[in-house]
């Protein structure tokens, strides 16, 4: 599959679409209200996507559509132009808004149609690496502490100096505790693992390497991410009960124990676009004051493997 113009007009009218998830549901930080977050961000995520020359299709959104009334699984957005899939999170963080944390972002991928993975809403087992290390230096079917030697071996280090990001959650005591006893610091976060996988591929935020179990639509937004500046991922779905199993039979997902690399989830050239909500590691958070709205976005290009950061101002 050949890859859409993504030219440098088109990138910077997708950065607009997360500028504007992130100022809507800004409007909501600190208020308690996770739903009326998210309901912002996507509203504002839609109106900004049907003013653009795309035929654009979401194939990760906000659920199915008797479940999702705006960008639901299949819904077409655009004036027409470039036929692309749509990866949205456009609230990445409904917690973190809601309660005023850092770390919330807008985010959203675009790729050739049909070329990223219709990934059911069940969880997946992820771990990821960022650049610079040889192929296959990460194998989720080995344990988290064997993954940190490896990488660490890759690095030349010792593995009490290797870093692995995890998700804060009973379900990863045994991973946390198993990394820990080989020496590895753990860094905890409360929610986001886009963010997560993606401080991987920054040497400034000190982390490694990101394992555990998070939601799959969010496992391919960040290897979207992963794609643009070239880091591993593998991941696998993980499913809870029968309806989860027959979800992933109607996306047409055959072997349920698959084992997901990045070019499977995402499998042509991509770009990826997250603006800031709240302050975080990554980005800054919306601010607005002195009769200004300011924004900062990161947008990334797998064609060119650019990665730019775009400051945006306008009056409020
Ligand atoms: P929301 O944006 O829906 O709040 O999701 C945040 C998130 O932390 C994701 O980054 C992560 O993949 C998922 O939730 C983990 O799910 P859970 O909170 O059930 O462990």
């Amino acid at each position: 599959m050949s890859s859409p113009q993504f030219d440098s007009n088109l990138i910077m009218h997708a950065v607009r679409v997360t500028e504007e998830a992130a100022i809507a549901s800004w409007s909501q930080v600190g208020r308690g209200d996770e739903k009326e977050a998210d309901r912002a961000a996507v509203e504002a995520m839609r109106d900004t996507l049907n003013t653009l020359d795309i035929a654009g299709e979401i194939v990760i959104g906000e659920g199915e559509r008797d479940e999702a009334p705006m960008l639901f699984i299949g819904e077409k957005l655009g004036k027409g132009g470039v036929a692309i899939d749509i990866a949205v999170d456009p609230l990445e963080g409904t917690t973190l808004t809601a309660k005023a944390m850092d770390n919330a972002l807008a985010v959203m991928a675009w790729a050739p149609k049909g070329t990223l993975l219709n990934a059911p809403d069940t969880y997946m087992d992820k771990i990821a690496v960022g650049p610079g290390y040889p192929a296959g230096v990460i194998d989720l079917d080995k344990s988290p502490a064997d993954n940190a030697r490896a990488i660490a071996k890759a690095k030349g280090l010792p593995v009490n100096e290797i870093t692995a990001c995890v998700m804060d959650r009973p379900r990863h005591a045994e991973i946390i505790a198993s990394l820990r006893a080989v020496g590895v610091r753990v860094a905890l976060i409360t929610d986001g693992d886009v963010a997560g996988v993606i401080n991987t591929t920054n040497p400034d935020t000190g982390i490694d390497f990101y394992v555990g179990q998070g939601g799959a639509p969010e496992g391919v937004l960040a290897c979207a991410a992963l794609k643009c500046v070239g880091g591993q991922f593998q991941g696998r779905l993980v499913f809870r009960n029968a309806d989860e199993r027959a979800r992933a039979a109607r996306w047409g997902i055959k072997d349920l124990d698959r084992k997901y690399d990045l070019h499977d989830i995402v499998q042509a050239e991509a770009i990826f676009c997250a603006t800031g909500v709240t302050k975080g590691m990554l980005l800054d958070g919306v601010k607005i004051g002195g009769g200004y709205v300011r924004t900062h976005t990161l947008v990334m290009d797998s064609l060119t493997q650019t990665v730019r950061e775009v400051r945006m101002q306008r009056p409020a």
